[in-house]
């Protein structure tokens, strides 16, 4: 995999997603004649090869479903492209591509209907392909989809909450393997579950990814649960990338205050790595996304920040050997 914010990385064969400059603007109205952009998602790019994970990571608000949705085109992007295996899918008709690019939710109570039964949740997407007109060849499938999941074949016929989360899930993965999809988003998939449910999804979701090659966007509020599933973190704040680089070096060395604070937070195994981790304090709130700070988005929480972080913007730049951040004072 390569993580980039290089628009030239798409030439690169293994690469399946490739997504450069991508903005997402919302019209907010702010009065009765006004109204200003949130700017969601603002000028994010990177690459993933086929068969990895990119893990992104950022507090409630910081844009990880917009920019999951918008690379699916379920949000029209505001500005930049969306390359899957090597061509833009702006242009073209979504159809083309739903098969191939999936996602699964982050509330599988709220995103199940409840009227309809795992078969037909799950044979929706086949459904609407026409996919299997033959009944047998349809019920066949689902079940196989069902035994990937771990979900109970006896199940076929049973409504949503007739299940727990974790089982929702599963039912809310099957549904968006049962198309064949190459490349998923996960849209923070085990938040809503217990904590003793969640590593058993997560193992899931990589064996899946083994076995049928999978690429995965993998959303999570907390690194610590992004860590062992990506083979790159990058992590988000206010719309912006503001590093990103390998899973282990982003842990090992993080760079931009703002992910030392999100790693200080967390408890760590290794006694070694935790004591060469300063715990940093952070103050202030997240800024609201409507009137964000002049120059970096994270100056009025940052123990760094200077004059001009004020004025400017810092870009993502590659400190070296691939691992990107955005600041002034690295
Ligand atoms: N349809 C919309 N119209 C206006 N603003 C929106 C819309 N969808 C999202 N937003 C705003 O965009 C910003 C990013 O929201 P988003 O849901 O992508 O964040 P998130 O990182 O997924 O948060 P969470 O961790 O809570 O799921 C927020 O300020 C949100 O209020
Ligand atoms: S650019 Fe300045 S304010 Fe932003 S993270 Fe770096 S030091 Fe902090
Ligand atoms: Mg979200």
């Amino acid at each position: 995999m390569t993580v980039s914010n290089q628009t030239t990385s798409g030439a690169g064969k293994d690469i399946l997603l490739e997504v450069r400059g991508l903005k997402k603007y919302f019209q907010v109205k702010t009065g009765l004649f006004k109204s200003v952009d949130l700017k969601a998602v603002d000028d994010v790019s990177f690459s993933i090869r086929k068969g990895e994970t990119l893990g992104i990571v950022g507090e409630s608000g910081c844009g990880k479903t917009t920019l999951g949705r918008t690379i699916l085109r379920l949000e029209e992007p505001t500005g930049g492209d969306i390359l899957y295996a090597g061509e833009s899918i702006l242009h073209r008709d979504m159809n083309e591509f739903r098969d191939k690019m999936q996602i699964v939710f982050q509330d599988p109570y709220a995103s199940l209907d409840p009227r309809k039964t795992v078969s037909d949740i799950i044979g929706e997407a086949m459904d609407i392909r026409k996919m299997y007109p033959n009944k047998a060849e349809r019920r066949d499938r689902i079940l196989e989809l069902m035994e990937l999941v771990g979900l109970n074949q006896q199940f076929y016929n049973r409504f949503p909450h007739e299940f727990s989360g974790g089982q929702r899930q599963r039912i809310g993965i099957a549904r968006s393997l049962a198309a064949g999809p190459s490349f998923i988003v996960c849209d923070e998939p085990v938040s809503a579950l217990d904590v003793s449910i969640q590593a058993q999804i997560i193992n899931m979701l990589e064996d899946l990814q083994k076995e049928k090659q999978l690429t995965y966007l993998f959303i999570a509020h907390d690194l610590a649960v992004v860590k062992h599933i990506s083979r790159h973190v990058g992590v988000m704040y206010l719309g912006h990338m503001v590093e990103l680089a390998e899973s282990y070096e982003l842990y090992k060395n993080p760079l931009h205050p703002y992910t030392q604070m999100l790693l200080s937070s967390i408890p760590v195994a290794n006694p070694d790595l935790s004591r060469s981790r300063k715990r940093i304090r952070l103050t202030g709130e997240i800024p609201s996304p409507l009137s964000p700070p002049s120059g970096c988005p994270f100056r009025n929480r940052c123990p760094k920040a200077d004059g001009k972080c004020a004025e400017c913007l810092p870009s993502l730049e590659d400190t070296g050997s691939g691992h990107l951040a955005a600041c002034h004072h690295l």
